[in-house]
């Protein structure tokens, strides 16, 4: 019974842990989640005046966050509902509203509405509070005040829902955040929040409802888009990222790219810049065609401590990353004692991971990853007693996620090795490393 036990967990755990994350669930962030509020802040279901209801887009994610184009949440109506003003948000089509003749027409008649945030800049009296960020929202740990987003909207035209003893709306259905990888629940009411309307003063909203939309890489189709090279003061060979880690160079799969000339003196298509849909990825011709390149280079070797040089190199020649983060998996990241011009936050502390954190610029200095550009950070990590080597492969990540999209490791045996012949104990401890990995994993799961 215990062996079958065994060999199925072990089976799950080869089948579903390799790389990417089985389901929506992620060890790194089992909260993350995007949660979608609707506050109602006017309501006579009575006499089917039009509701007032603010919509509130909240990123819980601990390291995921929405980039341009941007968040585009839409819903189908559960009945003749229409949308007659909004602030904030504004939909993207009017649709068909000739059923109110001429004068005076609602901002929208569809029945699944697509809303998205206004640019920033937007005339005050369009605005309220969070919203016109062009549907940008930060990770939570990179800056909770913007990791929410909201739009207000004036809605008639509604039924009474029929178990809600016709007190409340009809709910809507089908939700979608308009954003690759990520699926919606259906709203349910929640407790009415509060919601903050002066430094002092919160008001107590009518209803809530709530929906929560979750990520999933499955969901998320595409190439690959960062990949992880290696090198060290011991070894002069450099392990560059495996070839066609994001595709081929000439197969179409494969971004579009540019071979040769010395950064900056490339002739680049024009656009880019403030338009909605980012241009298509344009990159630096490579062995490996990836977006982004890690680079991990363990620098220099102290008596008690170490020292690793990172840097992250856009190969992308249209593209800057703004609000750009890294997650990183080492066993000595604990014991990180100096970090050099990046953000650092520990992810995972429960138990005993404690091996996960998340890098990300510094503001007004290096948040932005520019298009044919890098950023860089060195670090110092004290060595774990009893733990630390620079043999089989332990100084190096164990994992590497850009924006949250996992990177391309090169494969274990092509690691920079010692120089004194150490190899075929280096062989031994990169087999054992993995098993000894996994075994530990099952302990925890059985
Ligand atoms: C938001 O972050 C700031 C500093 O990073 C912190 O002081 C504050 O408590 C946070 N607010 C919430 C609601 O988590
Ligand atoms: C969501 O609600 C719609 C309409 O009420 C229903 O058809 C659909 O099955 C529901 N979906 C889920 C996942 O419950
Ligand atoms: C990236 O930023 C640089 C400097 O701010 C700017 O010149 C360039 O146009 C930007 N590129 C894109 C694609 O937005
Ligand atoms: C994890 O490491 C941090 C230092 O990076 C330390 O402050 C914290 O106490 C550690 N947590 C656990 C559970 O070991």
């Amino acid at each position: 019974m215990g062996t079958v036990r065994f060999v199925f967990v072990l089976l799950a755990f080869l089948c579903c842990s390799s790389s990417r994350f089985a389901g929506a669930y992620d060890p790194l962030d089992p909260n993350g989640d995007i949660t979608i509020n609707w506050d109602f802040q006017s309501l006579d279901v009575k006499d089917a005046n039009p509701y007032t209801v603010m919509v509130s887009i909240h990123n819980n994610q601990l390291y995921r966050h929405i980039e341009r184009p941007g968040w585009r949440l839409s819903w189908n109506w559960a009945g003749k509902e229409v949308i007659w003003g909004t602030w904030g948000a504004e939909a993207t089509e009017q649709g068909d509203c000739s059923r109110f003749g001429g004068g005076n027409r609602p901002h929208c008649c569809q029945k699944r509405p697509v809303m998205v945030d206004l640019p920033p800049g937007t005339p005050y009296n369009q605005q309220v509070d969070n919203c016109c960020r062009g549907g940008v929202l930060s990770s939570l740990t990179q800056s909770n005040r913007t990791s929410v987003a909201a739009f207000q909207m004036t809605v008639g035209e509604y039924a009474a829902a029929k178990d809600g003893g016709g007190k409340e709306p009809e709910m809507p259905w089908g939700f979608d955040v308009g954003v690759p990888g990520y699926s919606c629940s259906n709203a349910t009411k929640v407790p009415p929040t509060r919601s903050k309307v002066d430094k002092n003063r919160h008001v107590q909203v009518l209803l809530t409802w709530q929906v929560t939309c979750s990520y999933s890489q499955y969901r998320e189709s595409g190439a690959q888009s960062c990949c992880v090279s290696l090198s060290t003061f011991y070894n002069s060979d450099i392990v560059s990222c495996p070839r066609c880690s994001c595709g081929c160079q000439g197969t179409p799969t494969s971004p579009r790219c540019v071979a040769g000339g010395e950064p900056g003196t490339l002739a680049l298509p024009a656009g880019g810049g403030d338009d909605d849909e980012p241009a298509a990825p344009l990159v630096r011709c490579s062995e490996h065609m990836c977006p982004i390149r890690v680079h991990w280079h363990v620098k220099v070797n102290y008596r008690k401590y170490w020292r690793v040089k990172m840097t992250v190199s856009n190969y992308n020649l249209v593209r800057n990353y703004s609000d750009w983060n890294l997650v990183l998996q080492h066993p000595n990241l604990r014991s990180l004692t100096q970090l050099f011009s990046f953000n650092y936050k520990p992810l995972v502390e429960y138990g005993t991971f404690n091996d996960t954190g998340m890098f990300w610029g510094i503001r007004f200095y290096n948040e932005m990853l520019l298009q044919d550009g890098n950023v860089q950070t060195e670090m110092i990590l004290e060595k774990n007693e009893g733990e630390f080597t620079f043999s089989g492969g332990w100084a190096f990540p164990r994992r590497v996620y850009f924006d949250g999209h996992e990177c391309v490791m090169p494969p274990a045996d092509q690691y920079p090795a010692l120089p004194n012949g150490a190899s075929a104990a280096r062989r031994r401890s990169l087999l054992a490393g993995p098993s000894l990995l996994l075994l530990s994993f099952l302990a925890l799961l059985v």
